[in-house]
C-alpha cells in the first residue's frame, strides 16, 4: 500500500508573525510547486493568520494548528474553537502532543472530543501519541500505545480514517537530541499499525498515515523515512529554520 508522505513542522510557542514572514519567504519559494510530500506548517494560534495569508496560493503547504477547544463557543476564555481555525484557513490541527498532555493535563477523553469535533468541522486532525521512558522500560509500551489509540480514537468510524494521521512521538525523544532509532521507530510503528488493524481493519491500517516524531534533523530523515510504517515527520527543533526543515522535506520526496 503506497502511502503519500506527510511532513509536518510543528513550530511550538515559537515564530512570531513578523518571523514567520521572513521564515515563509524563504521556505515557500524552494516548494511554489506540488511534490509527492503533503508538507505542513504548525503555527501558533496569533502566526496562524499571517501564515495563511502566505501559505494561501501556495500548492504545496498546508497550515496546522497546535491544539483546539472541542466546545464550539461560548463562555471558555483563552480557547480557540475549530469555527475559528476554519475561519483563519487552517487545514490540520496537531492534537494530544506530549507538551499537552503532561503540561496541561489533557487526557485520551478530551483529546477525542477533539478529534470529533476538528473532523466535524471539515479539518483533519494530527493525533499524537507516545510513550515515555519510564514506561518503554518498564514494558508498558505497547499497552500504554493502545490505550491512548483505543480512548483517543473512540467512536471514530472507518471512513473517518481517511482524514486522520496519527504522529507516534516517544516523549524521551521530543527535543533531547535522542531520537529513536530506525530500527525502534519502525518496530513500533508496525505495532501502532497492528493496533489500527485491530479497531478498524486492515484496509484502514494500511492507509493511515502515520508519522515519527523526536528530534527529526537533515541528518536522520533520510534513513527513518525508508522505513516502511514510517509515512513523514512532525519535527520541532530542526523545523524552526527554514532551511533545516526544507532538507527534512527534501529526504521526504526522495525517498
Ligand atoms: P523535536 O523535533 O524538537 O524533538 O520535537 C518533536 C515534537 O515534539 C514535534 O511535535
Amino acid at each position: 500500500m503506497s502511502r503519500k508522505p506527510i511532513i509536518a513542522a510543528n513550530w511550538k510557542m515559537n515564530v512570531t508573525p513578523s518571523e514567520a514572514v521572513t521564515y515563509l519567504d524563504t521556505f515557500l519559494s524552494t516548494f511554489s510547486q506540488p511534490v509527492n510530500v503533503d508538507i505542513v506548517i504548525g503555527a501558533s494560534f496569533v502566526t496562524l493568520p499571517k501564515a495563511a495569508e502566505l501559505i494561501g496560493p501556495n500548492p504545496a503547504v498546508d497550515l496546522a494548528a497546535q491544539n483546539m477547544s472541542h466546545e464550539a463557543n461560548g463562555a471558555f476564555t483563552g480557547e480557540t474553537s475549530a469555527a475559528m481555525l476554519n475561519d483563519v484557513g487552517v487545514d490540520y490541527v496537531i492534537l494530544g502532543h506530549s507538551e499537552r498532555r503532561s503540561l496541561y493535563g489533557e487526557d485520551d477523553a478530551v483529546i477525542n472530543k477533539k478529534v470529533h469535533a476538528t473532523l466535524a468541522a471539515g479539518m483533519k486532525p494530527i493525533l499524537c501519541i507516545g510513550e515515555s521512558l519510564e514506561e518503554r522500560e518498564g514494558g508498558q509500551l505497547e499497552s500504554v500505545l493502545t490505550s491512548q489509540l483505543e480512548g483517543s480514537l473512540a467512536g471514530i468510524s472507518a471512513d473517518q480514517m481517511a482524514d486522520i494521521v496519527i504522529a507516534y512521538e516517544p516523549v524521551w525523544a521530543i527535543g533531547t537530541g535522542v531520537t529513536a532509532s530506525k530500527e525502534q521507530a519502525q518496530e513500533t510503528q508496525a505495532f501502532v499499525r497492528s493496533v489500527l488493524e485491530k479497531i478498524f481493519g486492515s484496509d484502514v491500517a494500511g492507509a493511515t498515515r502515520i508519522q515519527y516524531g523526536g528530534s527529526v534533523k537533515p541528518g536522520n530523515a533520510e534513513e527513518l523515512i525508508n522505513q516502511p510504517d514510517i509515512d513523514g515527520f512532525l519535527v520541532g527543533g530542526a523545523a524552526l529554520d527554514p532551511n533545516s526543515f526544507a532538507e527534512i522535506v527534501g529526504a521526504g520526496i526522495g525517498g
